[in-house]
């Protein structure tokens, strides 16, 4: 049996309204399977070793539900725009780039590098539309330790030539032969996911064919969904059969139920759309980072949580500047109380203990049983040195986290970061 003991100090959301703290306590995983948390250690444990982080931190890993590994290289740029002119000038002539293997190969592996050093351990990561270059970003994310989901993204309308399938069974055809070769690979962290850009880029054709390759391959899928009031009156005129946004995915079984789906943003989703997303048990990825950057808006977060809707939190870079979910984190709390203040005063602001929880339990929820150090989760974990940014007063470990989330300790006080 491999058994991993670690001592620290250890925090955790087991549900969103409490952070559980353990101060120098040990958490004990077997086989990768967390089986407690205790202020002694048993009898049973003594022979094995600890790995000592006395007086440091002990977190579960970050999880990002949506993040473009092709955007990692532009991100701080172009933040002027909003979504569809930043697409346009921005993001399309990038994404143009990544069918030269030789560029795929220096930019991915400068997101990999980033994603290794960072606090997230599981991620739901798109690529571009080039086969080669998303089975090389697969090859990477597989050596950085993260779990992940990887896309070739499909396209076939609405953007530069360059980056549209040569057609709606070609497109298929191409996204079989990556998901073939990707399930070659072996990989076993590294999983592919099904990922149509948006409603505005994919053609009924092109949608009607993965969602044959979906079925074939039973894959999960990923997307955007009502981000922003441009896009939202596109769709509706590309897809005037369409009741709402999420209708136009969901005719063409592109939206949850049997297909995991997790979808980023859900600005504007209207009263039957929420309805659709809780009843089909579609994953929310909530960016407020990207939100407020390409002025997309602030999403109903709370009215989310009260509908027991599935949601977890995404760096969205570009349109998010960082891939730091501990930004993310602070995000969600900052944008809630704008919506609060502005918007709904009936919609309290997302606690410190919420958001976390999003970033991890929540999220994670999309993998599994991960995201927290209750019995039979999975091992996921982060730990932090918050003494790089020093303090006079003594501090709670509750405080200690915040204040670590807040004051971005990610950035150089990570000492390890333990994954399955
Ligand atoms: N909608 C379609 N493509 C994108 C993208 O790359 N980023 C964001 N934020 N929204 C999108
Ligand atoms: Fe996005």
């Amino acid at each position: 049996m491999d058994t991993i003991i670690l001592r620290g100090d250890i925090c955790f959301t087991p549900d969103k309204d409490h952070l559980e703290t353990h101060p120098d306590s040990y958490l004990v995983f077997e086989n990768g399977i967390c089986r407690g948390i205790f202020s002694k250690l048993p009898e049973k444990y003594a022979c094995i070793h600890v790995k000592d982080y006395k007086g440091h931190l002990i977190i579960p890993g970050m999880v990002d539900l949506h993040i473009h590994a092709p955007q990692f290289a532009f991100r701080g740029m172009g933040m002027d725009y909003e979504l569809l002119t930043w697409l346009k000038n921005r993001t399309f002539p990038e994404e143009a780039k990544y069918a030269d293997t030789e560029y795929a190969a220096l930019a991915y592996g400068m997101f990999a590098d980033q994603m290794k050093k960072s606090a997230t351990t599981h991620a739901v990561i798109f690529g571009t539309i080039h086969r080669e270059a998303t089975l090389m970003l697969m090859d990477m994310m597989e050596n950085t330790g993260l779990t992940s989901y990887v896309g070739k993204v499909n396209m076939d309308r609405d953007a530069p030539v360059e980056l549209l399938e040569s057609g709606a069974r070609e497109g298929a055809a191409d996204t079989i032969s990556f998901i073939n070769e990707s399930l070659r690979r072996g990989y076993k962290k590294t999983k592919p996911i099904l990922t149509p850009r948006f409603i505005p880029c994919c053609t009924d054709e092109l949608l009607r064919e993965l969602s044959k390759v979906r079925i074939q391959y039973d894959l999960p899928v990923q997307s955007h969904l009502s981000e922003n009031p441009g896009e939202v009156e596109l769709v509706k005129k590309l897809m005037p059969q369409a009741k709402f946004y999420a209708d136009a995915y969901d005719r063409f079984g592109l939206f949850g139920k049997q297909a995991k789906t997790v979808m980023a943003h859900c600005v504007y989703s209207t009263g039957e759309e929420i309805e659709r997303i809780k009843e089909n048990g579609v994953w929310i990825a909530h960016c407020p980072s990207s939100n407020v950057n390409l002025s997309s808006g602030i999403a109903p977060v709370r009215k989310y949580i009260e509908n027991g809707i599935r949601m977890g939190l995404g760096s969205d870079v570009a349109g998010g500047q960082t891939e730091s979910i501990f930004r993310a984190i602070t995000d969600t709390i900052g944008v809630s109380k704008l919506y609060w203040r502005y918007i709904d005063a009936d919609a309290k602001p997302i606690t410190f203990s919420e958001s976390f929880y999003l970033a991890t339990k929540g999220g994670g929820s999309f993998f599994g049983k991960v995201g927290s150090f209750e019995e039979g989760y999975e091992m996921s974990v982060v730990v932090l040195d918050d003494s790089v940014i020093p303090h006079p007063q003594q501090l709670s470990l509750e405080e200690r986290v915040e204040r670590s989330v807040y004051l971005g300790v990610d950035v150089r006080g990570i000492r390890a970061k333990l994954c399955i």
